[in-house]
């Protein structure tokens, strides 16, 4: 496993060691942070990140959600950045982090007294699900705690506190022996995972929740469109937890998890208990579009080694502190 060497700070690539923060960095007490979860692949013509336009320009609009007014950059200039910091670590595959961050004020609980600042870490994370789970499918419960209301916490934007409620019914999960949480909105329908969007399959029409409550996941998006290529129907529809017990297959997506069948949700064996065969047929569709062996991976593909660095951001800080 190769280490991460920069990490991208408000335009600058600092040395790993280097790239640290102050403790009273608003954003680290009150959760006042927008980030986005991003995979970048080896294909045949080299690194490619996956729908790098869309994740970029999700995090603007997270960073709009919590009432950032000013960006110190735009969201191609934040995808530059981005392959940037790819390239410079020199890994074919890896996870990408940006996060915008309130730093210099906003201890009085605004975002306008405060200043946006920018990182971007990239790293090898390989199963965020471990590797068994690709062929064998997972186990999850119903989470006892509640998915955010929209009124709450907005769940279009990744907004770094959100994920307290992921963190909650994630640990609840795997401390009671499951490996991931299936949460319900505040109406009792299913909202989303932990992190990750959720379908199901039953008789042979693809279901998955409507995106009002949910995050309006990329890797949703694209598997949507992949099911409809591969001739499925697909119903966009509130869905509860007892269609969930009796579907023939669940499984879930995300940039992190990729694409995971569900084989036994509370205690309740799903379908034959088994990654099921539109799971599997979607699963290497969309493995496919990721490695740039799809027709859909054209458009879905942004390849590293295009980029024209934004002017300033290539230097290396000597010290970070500084
Ligand atoms: C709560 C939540 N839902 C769904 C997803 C899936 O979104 P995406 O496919 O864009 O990664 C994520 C991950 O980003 C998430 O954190």
């Amino acid at each position: 496993m190769e280490a991460t060497k920069y990490i991208w700070m408000d335009g600058e690539l600092v040395e790993f060691e280097k790239a640290t923060l102050h403790f009273l960095t608003p954003a680290l007490h009150y959760g006042v942070g927008v980030f986005e979860g991003i995979r970048c692949y080896a294909t045949e013509r080299g690194p490619a990140v996956f729908r790098l336009k869309e994740h970029a320009e999700r995090l603007v609009a997270s960073a709009k959600v919590l009432g950032f007014r000013e960006l110190p950059y735009t969201a191609a200039e934040l995808a530059d950045a981005i392959r940037l910091t790819v390239s410079a670590n020199g890994f074919a595959e890896c996870y990408i982090r940006p996060l915008i961050y309130l730093t210099h004020g906003g201890w009085n609980l605004t975002v306008d007294t405060g200043k946006a600042s920018v990182g971007i870490a990239v790293w090898e994370w390989k199963n965020y699900l471990g590797a068994e789970a690709l062929e064998k499918g997972i186990r999850a419960n119903i989470a006892s705690f509640t998915r955010h209301h929209p009124n709450v916490m907005m769940t279009k934007a990744k907004i770094t506190g959100n994920y307290a409620n992921s963190v909650l019914a994630k640990t609840e999960s795997v401390r009671l022996g499951f490996e991931e949480a299936i949460m319900l909105d505040p109406q009792g329908y299913v909202a989303e995972c932990t992190g990750e969007n959720l379908f199901l399959v039953r008789n042979g029409k693809v279901y998955t929740s409507p995106t009002a409550a949910v995050l309006e996941g990329i890797t949703r998006d694209s598997i949507l469109t992949l099911a409809g290529d591969l001739g499925y129907a697909v119903v966009e529809q509130p869905i509860s937890r007892d269609q969930l017990y009796i579907a023939d297959e669940v499984f879930v997506c995300g940039t992190a998890a990729e694409c995971i069948a569900l084989c036994e949700i509370d205690f309740r064996t799903i379908g034959a208990g088994k990654m099921g065969p539109v799971t599997r047929a979607i699963q290497q569709a969309f493995h496919a579009a990721l490695r740039g062996q799809h027709p859909r991976s054209a458009e879905w593909l942004d390849y590293v080694n295009a980029v024209v660095p934004v002017a300033g951001s290539v230097s290396v800080r000597e010290n970070a502190a500084a």
